[in-house]
């Protein structure tokens, strides 16, 4: 199979076919068996820029940890009062420049379709790093890659999403990754926070879906628990988000109810969703999905940038 990231954008995981994300997740593992020397090699020159106009910690430095596990180099905007965007320089002017310095760009940006304008308007391939409440398709690269370190398999698997599926962008990125993995899949969420309509529609056939209020109820089914924040900075009205705050908490007591073996991810950073308790247990796998992120953007950065590894 030829290498379908060659030269690509990476805007929507909606573009990827489950051969595509096979490959990477393949690129992936090859990556880590490589010795120092042809690792380092696979960025040799190559320079990285980051155009992160919203707060990360994940992302942008797993990205660059991963630009330079690979020999490349970073150059970035992670403060956009220091550039020119503070003077009322446009996203284009902005994006043109930063891409004659460098070789591919991450963008991460509060409004959706920041980074299928910023793709349109460069030359340079464009990674989504997380655009508004839209998509975030590398987070579900990890995650799915998470799912199948630990797991083996997610045919038929039982994976709740639970939280704030209506602004949780990685929630949207992981439905349309998943559909290519046949699982079944809880939605769960208060009435408020429920998945959008149009992506209801879009995955309508696609995925096993069913929508739920209480997690306590279906825990004793499940194999996954994927945890989401609520997401307080996307509510228009805070008043809003005081009525759904905690609404979901993660415990031993609850996971005690729940199987073995089920696994809890969550995209990070949380707030109160998961009880500190829970990260001692067997349970917890969201800091294992940080160092899967690495690995899967190593494998991103090195397919986009080399025909052939
Ligand atoms: N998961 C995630 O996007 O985390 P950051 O916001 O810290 O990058």
């Amino acid at each position: 199979m030829t290498n379908p990231f060659f030269n690509r954008d990476v805007i929507s995981i909606r573009e990827f076919s489950k051969s595509d994300l096979e490959y990477l997740f393949k690129t992936a593992d090859q990556i880590q068996t490589l010795q120092p020397n042809r690792r380092s090699s696979l960025a040799d020159g190559r320079l990285l820029g980051v155009m992160f106009f919203e707060p990360s910690t994940r992302t942008r430095l797993s990205f660059e940890a991963a630009m330079l596990s690979i020999g490349g180099q970073t150059i970035s905007i992670i403060e956009p009062k220091t550039s020119s965007t503070e003077k009322g320089e446009n996203l284009h002017d902005t994006v043109k420049t930063v891409e004659s310095y460098v070789d591919l760009i991450v963008l991460r940006h509060r409004m959706e379709g920041a980074a299928r304008y910023a793709a349109q308007v460069a030359e340079k391939p464009v990674i989504n790093g997380g655009s508004g409440s839209e998509e975030h398709p590398t987070q579900a690269m990890l995650d799915i890659y998470t799912i199948l370190k630990e797991r083996g398999t997610i045919s038929d698997l039982k994976i709740a999403l639970v939280g704030d599926l209506k602004y949780g962008r990685t929630v949207y990125s992981l439905l349309y990754g998943l559909a290519n993995f046949n699982p079944r899949v809880f939605l769960v969420s208060p009435p408020e926070l429920r998945l959008r309509e149009e992506a209801l529609s879009d995955l309508e056939g696609k995925i096993n879906l069913s929508q739920h209020t209480d997690l306590e109820e279906i825990v004793s089914d499940l194999d996954v628990i994927y945890m989401t924040r609520i997401q307080k900075e996307r509510f228009p009205d805070l008043v809003e988000y005081e009525k759904v705050r905690g609404t979901y908490v993660i415990d031993n007591q609850l996971l005690s109810k729940g199987r073995e073996d089920l696994m809890v991810l969550h995209p990070l950073p949380r707030t109160t969703e998961i009880k500190p308790e829970v990260d001692s247990t067997p349970h917890a796998k969201y800091f294992n999905q940080t160092i899967y992120g690495k690995t899967v953007r190593a494998a991103l950065i090195s397919l986009i940038l080399n025909k052939e590894i």
